[in-house]
């Protein structure tokens, strides 16, 4: 029996709760999820079974495309024992009108839990306020709270820890960036975000971040200056436009030239630096072909890991 796995599970008390973003949870919380997550992917390499959702339904909600969230949701709902629903945008009553008020109240009834992937994040908490269930949050234009989690995940498997490591996001100030501001903020860690001064992260969320360093001795720091990836630990990017954005593409990758992920700013962080990216990439715009497959990279393993954060989160908000 997958007995650590069920001991971390029962030491959690967030049946119910919604995951909306990081920041709603306390350390000690996130840390429990990610010893879960470990746990729950050791499981899985062994083939132990591990049906704690048995008899659960999961309906996911995808406004935008996936590749990653759909597949890891999906293939993890199963093997937690539960019914995956995958509603896509094109072929929902959401799409063409239906409030999301009457969607929470009518799905409330059919499923245990809801995944969805959408703009507003407004939209994610009118979902988990009106319906009955937990609502976790697949990505929105502000947040990607289980990338986060993935991320927080990879780090503690290919740095060792989390406190005190020093993250250096680089790009778009986006939803990718305000995640890993909030998980390294309950994690002790030292991120660095740095962008170019029109690009930078929302100041609310990194405001919100910065109070939540102050208890785990994290630090949250902004700049505009590449030097900042000297010493990192890790160096993280993600896409110059994100989805929603297409319009501004050539506008952001003038603006953001200067903050590829290239070979020469991997050297000037140092031989100890992984290399992170939630994917999908753009070779030649914020990352190149070359670092991706580079023994600093370790973005496969984070694409891995999102199944296993988000078992442990779905399997904390649901059993
Ligand atoms: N990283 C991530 O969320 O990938 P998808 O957009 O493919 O789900
Ligand atoms: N920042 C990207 C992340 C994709 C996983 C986007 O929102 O499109």
């Amino acid at each position: 029996m997958p007995d650590k796995a069920r001991r971390h599970l029962s030491e959690l008390d967030l049946t119910g709760r919604s995951f909306l973003t990081i920041h709603d949870f306390q350390p000690a919380e996130i840390v429990s999820l990610l010893d879960l997550a470990d746990a729950l992917k050791d499981v899985q390499k062994r083939r132990v079974e591990h049906r704690f959702l048995e008899g659960r339904a999961v309906a996911m909600i995808f406004m935008k495309t996936s590749t990653r969230t759909r597949m890891s949701f999906e293939v993890g709902i199963v093997q937690l024992g539960a019914q995956p629903l995958f509603l896509n945008a094109n072929d929902i009553q959401l799409r063409v009108g239906e409030t999301i008020k009457d969607t929470a109240n009518v799905m409330s009834r059919y499923v245990d839990c809801i995944m969805i992937r959408t703009f507003a994040q407004q939209d994610v908490e009118d979902l988990a306020e009106h319906g009955q269930i937990p609502v976790i949050n697949g990505l929105t234009d502000a947040h990607h709270p289980c990338q986060g989690m993935a991320d927080a995940m990879t780090i503690r498997e290919h740095v060792g820890k989390l406190q005190g490591t020093k993250l250096v996001y680089i790009g778009d100030g986006n939803n990718v960036a305000h995640s890993l501001a909030e998980v390294g903020a309950k994690t002790g860690m030292q991120v660095v975000i740095c962008t170019p001064d029109d690009y930078k992260p929302d100041a609310e969320i990194i405001a919100r971040a910065r109070e939540d360093a102050k208890e785990t001795g994290a630090s949250i720091e902004l700049t505009s200056d590449v030097a900042a990836v000297e010493g990192a630990d890790v160096i993280y990017t993600d896409t110059f436009t994100s989805m929603g954005q297409e319009a501004e593409h050539d506008v952001r990758l003038a603006a953001m030239r200067d903050y590829q992920v290239n070979m020469a700013l991997v050297e000037r962080a140092g031989p100890q630096v992984k290399v992170m990216h939630c994917l999908p990439a753009h070779w030649g715009e914020e990352i190149t072909e070359e670092v991706l497959y580079s023994p600093h990279s370790v973005v496969f393993d984070q694409a891995e890991n999102r199944l296993h954060a988000q078992k442990a989160i779905m399997a904390a908000v649901i059993a």
